[in-house]
């Protein structure tokens, strides 16, 4: 057994609930500090919801009040194979269960994605790709699309609260002049055009009426991807569909979104009436992330990739100062605040050491910056 397991969650238990000192001035927690503005979530891996990482849990139930799944309801993992048995819901049901237990707000991640979704999904059983051009096709697709978020929003029925419907159709050109407002590279988009979303919104609506539904997007705060939702947005609601939040993903680097923008996008986006959720909070310190502003899963290596940038530390507590300066501010509109991962050693951009807490589960610099901006 480490022996640094005992002492790391002493201190972690007496910093955070201060029972042990009994020492209130000692009490510091994310949840408390901002719980007349926005719960503040955390997205947790399978070790965390399955209780192995003990000292994961233990910063998750002290901190956050909560929870988005950061891999196991995604597409290749709850529904990996075609057919009556291609289900996977084990690890969904764990995490859901353990939202429950610890009396958190539990949000579904993502049910209409273009990434970790099966190859099988776009392509006819002979293995042949669909087409936007064949009615058949099409019909197929949807078919899937619909048996899909019935089956995993009608499973989680009155507990999962929130869903991520459709995450990142947006075209992500950084060309304003680029006039295609959906990401033409995705096979959702390339099979069905937009009532891929449309479709989405009124099934996930359908299956679970009480289920609060996003639209999820990152880099939304760059004027050509904002124009592009709101032109989104403004459609869907012109059809009436039920798109009832708008999601801001949120992942920053050192110097971006600087404090004016992160405060001229809200301000942008709550014009759309609807509230915000920042879903995937994360400041990447990485040096190729301070070139790299996209979000994009498939870019991933290199935003996350390079050395620490300089004074990252330092920069990082004044970024996360900025931008939780303007969810404070925008505090009538934000309804929930989710960080994507627990501690630097869980993040998908590790080496930015992007989080508040680091590897050995140790509040950071930044964590007291955050803290400070609630008051
Ligand atoms: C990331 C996860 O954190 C990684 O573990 C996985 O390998 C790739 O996906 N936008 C999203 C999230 O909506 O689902 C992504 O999560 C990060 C970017």
């Amino acid at each position: 057994m480490n022996k640094n397991l005992i002492p790391i969650g002493f201190a972690l238990a007496s910093l955070f609930t201060g029972c042990a000192m009994g020492r209130a001035e000692n009490v510091a927690t994310l949840k408390e500090a901002f719980s007349k503005d926005f719960p503040i979530g955390v997205a947790v891996n399978q070790r965390q919801f399955m209780g192995e990482d003990t000292n994961g849990v233990a910063l998750i139930t002290a901190q956050f009040n909560s929870l988005a799944p950061e891999n196991v309801l995604k597409w290749e993992a709850v529904h990996p194979r075609r057919g009556t048995n291609g289900y996977n819901f084990a690890p969904g049901d764990a995490y859901v269960a353990f939202g429950e237990k610890n009396k958190m707000l539990i949000v579904g991640h993502t049910l209409a994605w273009h990434s970790q979704t099966p190859r099988w999904v776009f392509q006819d059983d002979n293995g042949r790709a669909l087409s936007g051009t064949n009615a058949a096709d099409r019909e197929l697709l949807l078919a899937r699309l619909h048996e899909h978020i019935q089956t995993v929003v009608g499973r989680y029925k009155g507990r999962i609260q929130i869903w991520d419907v459709v995450n990142e159709a947006l075209n992500d050109s950084s060309n304003i002049n680029d006039t295609n407002m959906l990401r033409q590279s995705s096979p959702w988009v390339r099979i069905l055009g937009v009532e891929f979303i449309v479709k989405a919104f009124e099934w996930a609506h359908e299956a679970d009426p009480k289920a609060i539904l996003r639209y999820n997007d990152y880099s939304v705060e760059n004027e050509p991807k904002r124009k592009r939702l709101i032109a989104l947005i403004k459609m869907l609601q012109a059809k009436n569909v039920p798109v009832m939040v708008i999601g801001s993903q949120t992942h920053a680097n050192l110097s971006w979104p600087s404090a004016e923008l992160e405060d001229a996008a809200l301000t942008d986006i709550a014009k759309l009436g609807l509230p915000i959720h920042i879903t995937e909070l994360d400041v990447n310190g990485a040096q190729g992330g301070q070139r790299n502003q996209s979000a994009d899963v498939a870019q991933n290596s290199q935003a996350a990739g390079g050395k620490l940038a300089e004074s990252a530390d330092e920069k990082l507590s004044k970024q996360y100062a900025s931008l939780f300066a303007a969810f404070h501010k925008h505090r009538s509109e934000i309804k929930l605040v989710t960080f994507w991962g627990v501690t630097d050693a869980d993040s998908w951009r590790r080496n930015g050491k992007p989080l508040l807490f680091d590897g050995n589960w140790q509040p950071k610099p930044a964590f007291s910056a955050v803290i400070e901006q609630a008051k």
